[in-house]
């Protein structure tokens, strides 16, 4: 095997700390990067770790500058973990790749080479033709799952998708006569805060935006400031002033997805107040927004790893068109009878469109049922 064991756990702390900052660093991926100083035998000493380090807020530092500059004064001769190829051209930072030569580690393992054209085997060649060894893969399949949104961005120009919807035990998403239809219990609201803060953007369609009046934040101890951006699907742009969303605009970017006929005085009204604005294609007989576009243009923006919340017409439009990766639901134990808009069963439901997943696990979260899909390798 090429990769010895302390090569691969190594691999795994890079990847463990690679999502520190996950939800805040897009455009860029989520790195993590370990330095380690080979044992010197005639010392008798083991390898020690002498630097860590992981993408910053915004993309700043990557994860190698920090690694490196942590390990400073132990670099030569070290060994350099890292879960994406290093950068080798000048971005918002100098290149990573002249960093990692200057700084005279020996040899670099990388988990998965970068998909951007920019770098993809550039940073590799450029790390050999200076004398360093490399050795490409370790943990590949890992890293390939923990970059998911960025390798989805760069190949596909859109953001990886996943869903996220709360059903009754008897299928009920939303109640047809009291106000919000509560389905999840505290505990599991925290659960599903954890899983938003992953993510770079977060988006809902009108239906909820009206009806729940939601804050779309993380409320959750510690991860303060881990709201993703926020985005609304609205044909017409018409936003209440005193919505949540609306007052909490200058908390996180608030991005109104709108209809290609709504009016220049319109837009620039939103504008104005501080909403961002995203212009897509309507279909004129049904009017409702077209959601390729959509992802193409929140790609555009560098949302890397999107979380939906959708109601029920949203929920089914995605699956007909086959849009997520993958889809999070969250099933409580408890009935709420026979008022309220019902979903079929999943399996139902994807057999009845062009949707092909594939049940991943399901397990209990508190007291609920979380069941996991994924979408079929090879399905875009
Ligand atoms: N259980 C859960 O997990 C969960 C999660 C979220 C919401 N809900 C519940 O769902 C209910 C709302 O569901 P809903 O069906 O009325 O609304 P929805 O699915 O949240 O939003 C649908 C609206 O989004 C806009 N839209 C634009 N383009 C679209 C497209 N291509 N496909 C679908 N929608 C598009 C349209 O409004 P415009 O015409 O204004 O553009 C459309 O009416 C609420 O009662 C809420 O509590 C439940």
């Amino acid at each position: 095997m090429r990769f010895n064991s302390y090569d691969i756990s190594y691999m795994r702390f890079a990847l463990q700390i690679s999502s520190k900052e996950q939800g805040q660093v897009w455009p860029n991926p989520s790195v993590g990067c370990v330095v380690v100083s080979p044992k010197d035998k005639n010392l008798k000493q083991l390898d020690i770790i002498v630097g860590t380090g992981y993408t910053g807020k915004n993309g700043i530092p990557h994860a190698e500058v920090a690694a490196l500059s942590e390990a400073k004064g132990k670099t030569v001769g070290s060994i350099l973990y890292v879960t994406l190829e290093p950068c080798c051209h000048f971005g918002k930072t100098s290149p990573c790749t002249k960093e990692i030569i200057k700084n005279g580690i020996s040899r670099v393992v990388i988990a998965m080479i970068d998909p951007n054209p920019l770098v993809s085997g550039k940073g590799i060649k450029e790390l050999e033709d200076n004398g360093v060894e490399v050795l490409v893969g370790c943990c590949e399949k890992e890293a390939i799952i923990q970059n998911s949104g960025f390798i989805s961005r760069i190949t596909k120009n859109r953001p990886f998708v996943s869903l996220k919807l709360a059903v009754t035990k008897d299928n009920f998403i939303c109640s047809s006569v009291k106000g919000r239809l509560k389905i999840t219990s505290q505990k599991v609201d925290e659960y599903i805060h954890a899983l938003r803060a992953k993510y770079d953007g977060l988006l809902i369609g009108n239906g909820t935006f009206m009806k729940d009046n939601p804050k779309l934040n993380v409320r959750l101890q510690g991860y303060d400031n881990h709201t993703p951006c926020k985005f609304i699907l609205s044909s017409t742009g018409e936003i209440d002033s005193g919505s949540n969303l609306f007052m909490g605009r200058f908390d996180r970017p608030l991005y109104l997805i709108i209809g290609n006929e709504v009016t220049e005085a319109k837009i620039n009204q939103l504008k104005e107040n501080n909403i961002n604005i995203i212009q897509v294609e309507s279909d004129q007989q049904k009017g409702l927004l077209s959601l390729e576009e959509t992802l193409y243009k929140i790609g555009d923006i560098g949302i890397n790893k999107l979380l939906i919340e959708p109601g029920i017409n949203l929920f089914k439009n995605l699956i007909k068109e086959n849009i997520p990766d993958d889809i999070y639901i969250f099933k409580s134990k408890t009935n709420i009878g026979n008022e309220g808009i019902f979903i079929k069963e999943f399996e139902d439901l994807f057999a009845d469109s062009n949707a092909n997943f594939k049940l991943s696990y399901k397990r209990e979260v508190f007291d609920c049922e979380l069941i996991y899909y994924k979408k079929r390798v090879g399905d875009n």
